[in-house]
This record gives structure tokens, C-alpha cells and sequence, in this order.
């Protein structure tokens, strides 16, 4: 089964603006490089409108083959919620995607599986594409407890979902030990993992729906590690963060998925 690769930058809550118009038009003018891999940013809310512009976005179709993401939504369509930001919003400034229970979420924002999931079917109803996040930490890891928490995690963010959704979900796997601390899970560690969550999605849906979804990895990943991952049967992306801050890094990681 063949899947398309996609590599998404996570921007986190840096940079300002101009940096962040300049990284967009890098990565714009040199997709070409990463041709047959759908890339995705993420900045912060505050510059989805001016990094949208810079991809030259018109509708959600940018020239240049990039597309846009949010890092979080609230699952609600509008209302009362002081500081948060709706599906349909998102939708209307152009993006295609949305990151969701990132662990940065979970664990500093209380996100709760039963809260990604909330999200993951209001994003689908809003026709986005969730990035649904899930890993262990450290802790878990050592105490053997990698399998039985990420399985919690997929069967508590995607429940009640149907096939035609799952289909459309990308699953990043995150573990957490590996998130901006340089750590990036052994090829072999990273596939494990992989693996576990495509049987996992196949008693969700099928085997074939679990054929098709997506699943990226992400913790430290940077060009220098990146190919390793990228020849895993079961890793079809990376979710990138601190390389994702430089057209270079973030690039030559997506070169790496390339072809
Ligand atoms: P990192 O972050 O690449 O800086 O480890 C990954 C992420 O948090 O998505």
C-alpha cells in the first residue's frame, strides 16, 4: 500500500510575523524539492492569515503545493469560549489541517483523550484533517508501558469514529521523551510503535482503511535522521518542530520522504 507522505511543521509558539512570512515564502519557492510529499505548516494562530498569504493561499489551494494547519481548535463551532479559536475559522483563513492533542496540549492544557476526541470529530465535521497526536513518556517507556498507553490514547481520541473518517484522520506518534530534547526514537523503536497503531486502526476500521491512514513520527526528527525513519514500512511522514523553524532543516527532511 502506498501512501502519500507528509511532513507538517509544528511552529510552536515562535517566531514573530516577518520571520515567519520570510520561512513561509522559503518553503514556498522550494517545495518542488520535496516533490510527491504533502508539507504542511502550523504557526501560531496569530500569523495563520500572514503565512496563508505568503503561501499565496487562495481558497485552501496554494500555488506551491503547501498547505496550512493549526496547532490546536476548540471543538465547538463559536461561542463563549474567551481566547480560543473555532474549526470554521480555521477553515476560513485556509487551512487544511489541525494538530490535535499534541502532548504539549495534553499535558501543560489538560487535554484528555475524550477532549481529542471532541476535536478530532468537530475538525472532521469542519472538513479539516486532524493531526492526532499520541506517544508515552519516558517513564511509561521504561516501565513497559508504551504499548498499552498509546493504545488507550488511539482507542480514546478516535472513538466512535467511522471508516470514512478514520480514513481521513493522520496519526502522528510523539513520544514525548523525544520532543525538543534531541532523543529521536531508534528507526526500529519509531516502526514498532508504528506498526502496533496500524493493527490497532484496523480493528478500529479494516485492513485496508488502516492501509491508507497516515501515520507520521515526530520527536527530534532533523534532516541528519530523517532517512533512516523514511525507509520504515509503516512511517509515512514526520511531525517536525524545532527544524521546522529553518527552511533548510525542514526541507531537507522532506527531501528525505521524497521519492
Ligand atoms: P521536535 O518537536 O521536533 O522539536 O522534537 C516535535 C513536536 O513537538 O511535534
Amino acid at each position: 500500500m502506498s501512501r502519500r507522505k507528509i511532513v507538517a511543521g509544528n511552529w510552536k509558539m515562535n517566531l514573530d510575523r516577518a520571520k515567519g512570512r520570510d520561512l513561509a515564502l522559503a518553503v514556498a519557492a522550494r517545495s518542488a524539492e520535496a516533490a510527491g510529499v504533502d508539507l504542511v505548516l502550523c504557526p501560531p494562530a496569530a500569523y495563520l492569515e500572514t503565512v496563508g498569504s505568503a503561501l499565496g493561499l487562495s481558497g485552501s489551494t496554494s500555488p506551491s503545493g503547501v498547505t496550512l494547519g493549526g496547532q490546536t481548535m476548540h471543538d465547538k463551532a463559536g461561542g463563549a469560549f474567551t481566547g480560543e479559536v473555532a474549526p470554521p475559522m480555521l477553515v476560513d483563513l485556509g487551512c487544511r489541517y489541525v494538530i490535535l492533542g499534541h502532548s504539549e496540549r495534553r499535558t501543560l492544557f489538560g487535554e484528555t483523550d475524550a477532549i481529542v476526541n471532541a476535536k478530532t470529530k468537530s475538525a472532521l465535521a469542519a472538513g479539516l484533517t486532524p493531526i492526532v497526536c499520541v506517544g508515552e513518556t519516558l517513564e511509561e517507556r521504561e516501565a513497559g508501558r508504551t504499548d498499552a498507553v498509546v493504545t488507550a490514547q488511539i482507542r480514546g481520541s478516535l472513538a466512535g469514529l467511522s471508516a470514512v473518517e478514520l480514513e481521513k484522520v493522520v496519526v502522528a506518534y510523539e513520544p514525548v521523551w523525544a520532543i525538543g530534547t534531541g532523543k529521536v526514537a531508534s528507526p526500529q523503536q519509531a516502526q514498532e510503535v508504528h506498526a502496533l497503531i496500524r493493527s490497532l486502526l484496523g480493528s478500529l476500521a479494516s485492513a485496508e482503511v488502516a492501509g491508507k491512514i497516515r501515520i507520521q513520527y515526530g520527536g527530534s526528527v532533523k534532516p541528519d535522521n530523517a532517512a533512516d525513519l523514511a525507509v520504515q514500512p509503516d512511517i509515512d511522514g514526520a511531525l517536525v518542530g524545532g527544524a521546522s523553524l529553518k527552511a533548510d532543516d525542514f526541507l531537507g527532511i522532506a527531501r528525505a520522504f521524497s521519492g
